[in-house]
């Protein structure tokens, strides 16, 4: 018989482990949910009499209201939540640097000290392959009598923006155990939670390493495909292919599918990135060095992505921006979340700087703090008072268009569709150049209005007007040797 949970702790309230525990206090009231976090002005936002969360995701204040008081518990008394749980899971920072591990140490030591009693623990921050390894090999160390550790993997899949969609109807739910009797018993422990609402034959249990791997794969996979779509964009802004038709072709073939074949100025979100290097280390320390390249290539690819956006800004404005003010819309690294970790805007607004350009920021959910951090991490020599002399964050994307000569829109929020263009147009400088970083706008309509579209069809027919062009121009001699070459 696998033990019953009744007492839940999560070590973390970030994204992953305030909606994911906060879900599994909904589903199942019969369990006390405890999430701590060493941050105490994060807790006490998660504590908020108005529900003002420290994260922004759809549906979830919805969550909290109905489960929090009731079996729902947010604390900054780690010991105590540890001491009382069966089941602990481990969601701390996943930093995409490697010094991320140390937080998962930390907190394992954590639980090695206090805990008196047995515990399953869940490792549920997405680490490099093998760290379940080191996690057992502390608590091994330093396990009592009476007081075992089992240890489970559990990586997360949800997205932000549709976190509690995701928790709620995920795809699947995977959990790693050894497979030892001790392992599949905890693993059943765990299952068992999570059978509260999700159909056995989603739960699926494999090995530790697997399971750890899964998550690197899955996330490679995904980023991947971002990366081809992205470099077909570039050979569509070339060839006079339109990118959007392209990927609608491509993804009819049941084969490949239609989702996450959106082109676009690069992906960001602290997973990707952090997960593709974790594998090349990975395939580095596998002595595997082909393997390393081939996902370093993921990672390259969206690095190119973005330089060529920026590119493409300074070109287009008559190959310089110094002195130019341009609009940047969004700077999250999607829409639907406030999260900024490795967002494309970052980068973008970095190389615009570089150019001395002014830009205006608009964003309807990052905090302005969050803006002046990253771009000042993302310029660490720069003094914080030359970026806010060339930066300003407007509080609505009118007023952050106002006398610009550019539009860059680097977040695909819905409400940017639905932008009183007509408005904006006039407030512009003209031309009135407008860089759709993420194919979101009706480009038809913005061109009738007078915009001048980057990153879209049209950009696309004047690519091939110009194909054409100099096709023409070359005398008949050589146009043979092109097809004689193209033949080869
Ligand atoms: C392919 C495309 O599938 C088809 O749409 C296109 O029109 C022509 O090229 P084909 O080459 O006939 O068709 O076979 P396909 O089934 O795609 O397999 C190609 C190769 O990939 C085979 O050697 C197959 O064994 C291998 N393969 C396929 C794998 O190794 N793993 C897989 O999961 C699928
Ligand atoms: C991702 C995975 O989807 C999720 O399963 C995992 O648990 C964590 O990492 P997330 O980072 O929240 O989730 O966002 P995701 O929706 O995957 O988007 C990542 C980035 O790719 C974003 O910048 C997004 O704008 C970009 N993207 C996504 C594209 O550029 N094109 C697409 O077609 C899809
Ligand atoms: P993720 O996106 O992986 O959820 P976040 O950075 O949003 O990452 O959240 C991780 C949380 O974990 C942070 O709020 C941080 O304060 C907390 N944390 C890190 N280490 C510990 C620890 N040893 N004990 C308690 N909380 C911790």
């Amino acid at each position: 018989m696998s033990p019953k949970v009744t007492k839940i702790c999560c070590i973390g309230a970030g994204y992953v482990g305030g909606p994911t525990c906060a879900v599994i206090a909904l589903k199942c009231p019969h369990i006390k949910v405890t999430i701590v976090d060493l941050n105490k002005a994060r807790i006490d936002a998660w504590n908020s009499p108005d529900f003002k969360l420290p994260i922004y995701e759809p549906g979830l204040d919805e969550v909290v209201r109905q489960a929090r008081g009731r079996n729902l518990f947010f604390s900054t008394d780690v010991d105590k939540a540890i001491e009382e749980a069966e089941l602990i899971f481990v969601s701390v920072n996943t930093p995409t640097k490697k010094s991320g591990v140390r937080y998962v140490e930390r907190a394992t030591r954590n639980i090695a000290n206090i805990a008196t009693s047995s515990k399953i623990v869940v490792e549920k921050s997405t680490v490099p392959c093998r760290t379940a390894e080191s996690m057992r090999t502390i608590l091994e160390a330093n396990s009592k009598p009476n007081c075992r550790f089992d240890i489970l993997s559990n990586p997360e899949f949800l997205a932000e923006g549709t976190a509690i969609q995701d928790l709620f109807k995920p795809d699947r739910v995977l959990i790693g155990s050894l497979q030892t009797p001790e392992g599949i018993r905890a693993c059943e422990a765990l299952s068992e939670v999570y059978a509260n609402w999700v159909p056995k034959d989603r739960i699926l249990t494999v090995g530790l390493w697997s399971s750890e791997l899964s998550k690197l794969a899955a996330n490679a996979m995904l980023a991947q495909r971002i990366s081809s779509i992205n470099a077909l964009s570039a050979i569509c802004e070339s060839t006079g292919a339109n990118i959007d038709e392209v990927a609608h072709a491509i993804g009819y073939d049941t084969r490949i599918g239609p989702k996450f074949l959106k082109a676009s100025v690069g992906f960001g979100g602290s997973c990707f990135q952090k997960d593709i290097l974790n594998l090349v280390y990975l395939s580095e320390s596998c002595h595997l060095p082909e393997v390393a390249a081939y996902w370093r290539q993921v990672v390259e690819m969206n690095e190119y992505q973005k330089r060529r956006f920026s590119k493409r800004v300074v070109d287009t404005l008559f190959n310089t921006i110094t002195g130019k003010r341009i609009a940047v819309l969004g700077f999250a690294f999607k829409a639907d979340t406030g999260d900024t970790r490795e967002s494309a805007a970052i980068t973008l607004i970095k190389d615009f700087l570089s150019e001395r350009a002014l830009v205006n920021v608009f964003d309807p959910q990052v905090e302005h703090s969050q803006i002046w951090m990253d771009l000042q991490e993302a310029s660490p020599l720069v003094p914080l008072d030359h970026i806010k002399k060339h930066v300003t964050i407007a509080s609505s994307a009118l007023e952050a268009c106002k006398g610009v000569d550019a539009i860059v829109i680097a977040t695909e929020w819905k409400e940017f569709k639905e932008l009183d263009w007509e408005q904006l147009y006039k407030t512009m400088n003209k031309p009135a150049f407008l860089f759709d970083g993420r194919l979101l706008v009706d480009a038809q309509k913005l061109t009738q209005i007078g915009f001048k579209l980057i990153g879209t069809a049209i950009a696309a027919s004047l690519a091939t007007a110009t194909l054409l062009v100099s096709h023409n121009t070359l005398s008949k001699r050589q146009r043979r040797k092109h097809l004689e070459e193209d033949i080869k």
